[in-house]
């Protein structure tokens, strides 16, 4: 996928921003509060419905205005070549969006038209936040990877619902008619997770040992529940506590990716800049998977680069992104350094001042 046009209005800072941004990397540089991180924000809500900043529609709402538009005319990967064009509008009262001149009331569907990658400015929340953040982190990577993953997904969702709802009215009946479909519906997630973090997890050794990093890391699946025991089974031991607890206490919902560097979580004892390197390359290896098993090149989001990274480190992983031949947005407080001119589509830049960009030659 890639952007020909952003058209940027009444998002915070931006209040028109239009720019055709290069095929490679397009980097962006600008001092704080000119409205860097907010131009990531506007491909992130077209490709998604949402901001990663805050749920809320208010605070991204340029103040006095009524709704804030993203309009982007895109390329499809691939022979076709089709070009597309995708539009949103949020309001306080909702989210509107058009994908080819016509109405899309679907999330998934943007998701699916405009995928993105998204590497905010602390990426290392991946690392040492709770389980909900890496198992989004796999669950969008699958989500593009996997046809019918989106609708597994939403099978396991509705009767861990269910089955919580039961808990709750303390309906025993209900709770156990629900075990069976339950854990098929989670034993089918199974299916699709184990693989897929694995192969991911292979991608990320195979990229630090290249980088020559000195640290190690391993990244382990849990499925949620003993696989040993069989999810049903625990249900049926933990029922007790769940009554207690009132909600599910084993199943996919509680699934994660455990790293680990010597042995103890990697969070541990990595520095800072060395686990930003683990979720990047975390990231380049989603990417890979989808360019390698969908031919779906998606559009990556870089918020400050530079940020606990050493020069050496920060050509690396701009060269790591030019060798992939996709299309970026990264941001920098500073200029990047330079890299291998073999790369063609090379480094596009901007100047980012008060809600503009304006090209560099
Ligand atoms: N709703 C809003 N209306 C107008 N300006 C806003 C709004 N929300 C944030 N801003 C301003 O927009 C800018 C956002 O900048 P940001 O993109 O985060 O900067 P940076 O270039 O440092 O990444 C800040 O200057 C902030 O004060
Ligand atoms: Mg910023």
């Amino acid at each position: 996928m890639r952007i020909l046009e952003l058209k940027v209005e009444d998002l915070r800072i931006l209040d028109g921003l239009d720019i055709n941004p290069g095929t490679g990397i397009n980097f962006f540089v600008g001092g704080n509060g000119e409205g860097k991180t907010t131009l990531l924000e506007a491909i992130y809500l077209a490709g998604r419905g949402r901001s990663f900043r805050h749920p809320m529609a208010g605070p991204m709402i340029r103040h006095g205005k009524e709704a804030t538009t993203v309009f982007v005319r895109m390329v499809e990967d691939g022979s076709t070549g089709n070009v597309r064009s995708l539009g949103v509008r949020r309001s306080r009262g909702g989210l509107s969006c058009r994908l080819d001149g016509k109405d899309v009331d679907k999330r998934s569907i943007l998701a699916a038209a405009l995928p993105t990658q998204w590497i905010s400015s602390q990426p290392q929340v991946l690392l040492e936040s709770g389980p909900g953040v890496r198992r989004r982190f796999f669950d969008m990577g699958l989500f593009h990877v996997e046809q019918d993953y989106l609708s597994a997904y939403a099978a396991a969702n509705r009767m861990l619902k269910q089955r919580n709802a039961a808990l709750k009215s303390r309906d025993h009946r209900a709770l156990v008619a629900w075990d069976k479909p339950f854990a098929e519906a989670a034993e089918r997630l199974h299916d699709y997770r184990k693989p897929y973090v694995e192969s991911v997890v292979q991608r990320l050794k195979t990229l630090l040992k290249a980088w020559e990093v000195n640290f190690s890391v391993d990244g382990r699946y849990r499925p949620g529940w003993d696989q040993d025991e069989g999810l049903v089974e625990q249900l049926r031991r933990k029922r007790e506590q769940e009554f207690l607890h009132g909600f599910t206490q084993v199943g996919p919902q509680r699934a994660d990716i455990e790293f680990v560097s010597q042995e103890v979580p990697a969070d541990r004892i990595l520095s800072r800049g060395q686990e930003k390197l683990v979720v990047f390359a975390l990231n380049l290896a989603q990417i890979d998977e989808l360019a390698e098993r969908r031919q779906v090149k998606p559009i990556l989001l870089v918020d400050d680069l530079g940020a606990e990274l050493d020069e050496r480190n920060r050509r690396r992983l701009l060269e790591e992104i030019a060798a992939r031949n996709i299309q970026s947005f990264v941001t920098g407080i500073v200029p990047p350094p330079a890299i291998n001119p073999e790369h063609v589509a090379g480094i596009t830049m901007f100047h980012v001042e008060h809600g503009n960009a304006t090209v560099v030659n």
